[in-house]
């Protein structure tokens, strides 16, 4: 038997070390340079979601009626108390939180204010809810043993003796709400009421369910049905405006453009959750840097976007009839090249997909339906942009949820046998 060869490699004159490499490694961290490189992500902050940004961006009318609701404060006495509600990721929480930030520096020089932001979900008790804001004043405040009423006092003599107005912040409160009902939110709007001051403190309560409903009416009638502000979730502008935000505040100006924040938008647009498009840019850069590219790809974007919630079923292309497969096969070959396509292009790609497949165009009518049936699977994103001074609208068709090249692989696969029937 003839021994194996080793050391053996058939590559002429290329110059082959004895460890089998074709090229002397050049250093042994190598595989490190794009790490810390600066081509694309220059600050990974503003890509966390706990990041405050120096500006909430187009939540302008909201903040004002937020602050149309403290129009007293500056005033000694003043105080307000106000219910923020909305869906999930539409900025609830850093609507409160700016706002905090915001009026103690806006007051400085004329009423002290602090505040305190406290997340109901980590404590959902009274107790420790009210252990918590009374060490948010006095952080040396002994954190067990002590009763309700215990704490209230404790509350009342730190707010008298600080002598600052405290905006008390409770996030998420649904979840105090409903483990230990309303005690607490009761007595904090009693506050004043056994001693000579009024106006000591604020509250602002948050949730995404309509929490007006499951309080007791002596506190409704505290809190007051028209202060409560209902937030809406982003549309797409929204979106873009606050991926925008982060992508100026993170990455090299010469990564991404446009199109691409375009891209990650549609792709939350159907939840309308900011935290969506944090997540989905931060993901794009990973994704980019780990190709060793040194700007974000639309295939970037539609790698993490596959792994979202609207990720498209294995059978659903199966729905599609043989011809919607063919205009879908246009699309996605479209969509390798660009983020995104006019209505317009799909039809003259689709005619084209037609002749390779030997089969007649249908109609323009037919083709538009097929278009809305394909974006009723979720398969495609469209947006309407005016053009012009009424001029028209065009038609924009983007992938953002998966990646072209795997759908028309897909659909190479299953189109044939779907025109024979
Ligand atoms: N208008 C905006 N400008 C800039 N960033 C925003 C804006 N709205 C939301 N964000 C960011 O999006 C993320 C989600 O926002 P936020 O936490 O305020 O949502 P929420 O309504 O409190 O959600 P939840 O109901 O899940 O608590 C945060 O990282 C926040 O900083
Ligand atoms: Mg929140």
């Amino acid at each position: 038997m003839k021994s194996p060869k080793l050391h053996q490699f058939p590559f002429g004159k290329e110059r082959v070390f004895k460890n089998g490499w074709h090229q002397e490694p050049n250093s042994m961290s190598d595989y490190l340079d794009r790490i810390g490189s600066g081509f694309i992500l220059l600050n990974p902050d503003p890509l966390d979601f706990d990041y405050i940004p120096e500006v909430m961006v187009g939540r302008e009318a909201i903040q004002g009626t937020l602050a149309g609701k403290f129009h007293s404060i500056a005033h000694p006495n003043g105080s307000a108390n106000v219910v923020i509600t909305g869906p999930v990721g539409s900025g609830k929480t850093l609507l409160a939180r700016t706002f905090c930030r915001d009026i103690e520096h806006h007051l400085r020089n004329k009423r002290p204010l602090r505040s305190v932001h406290i997340n109901c979900r980590n404590a959902t008790t009274n107790v420790r809810v009210a252990q918590r804001i009374v060490q948010s004043l006095d952080p040396g405040h002994p954190d067990r043993g002590l009763s309700m009423g215990e704490l209230l006092s404790s509350l009342r003599k730190l707010l008298r003796n600080n002598g600052r107005h405290l905006i008390i912040v409770l996030d998420e409160v649904d979840h105090l709400l409903r483990k230990s009902g309303n005690d607490l939110i009761y007595q904090l709007l009693r506050i004043d009421e056994d001693q000579d001051g009024s106006g000591t403190l604020s509250l602002i309560l948050i949730s995404q369910e309509q929490v007006l409903d499951v309080l007791e009416n002596a506190v409704i009638s505290r809190f007051g049905h028209t202060n409560h502000i209902p937030v809406p979730p982003y549309d797409l502008k929204g979106l873009i405006a606050i991926v925008r935000q982060r992508a100026e505040a993170a990455l090299n100006s010469r990564s991404w453009d446009e199109d691409i924040l375009k891209l990650i938008a549609t792709s939350a647009a159907p939840s309308g959750d900011a935290r969506q498009v944090i997540e989905l840019l931060g993901a794009a850069v990973e994704h980019a840097e780990s190709d060793g590219h040194k700007s974000i790809l639309s295939e970037h974007v539609q790698t993490k976007a596959r792994d979202v919630p609207q990720v498209m079923p294995e059978d659903v292309l199966d729905e599609l009839s043989g011809h919607s497969m063919l205009v879908l096969l246009g699309i996605c070959r479209r969509l390798r090249k660009a983020e995104f396509m006019t209505s317009k292009d799909v039809e003259s790609i689709y005619a084209v997909v037609c002749e390779e497949y030997e089969v007649k165009p249908r109609s323009h009518t037919t083709v538009w339906k097929f278009l809305k049936h394909i974006e009723g699977l979720n398969i495609i994103a469209t947006r309407v942009d005016t053009v012009g001074e009424g001029r028209g609208r065009t038609t924009h068709i983007s992938m953002p949820h998966a990646l072209p090249m795997d759908v028309a692989a897909r659909i190479e696969g299953r189109v044939a046998r779907k025109l024979k029937r």
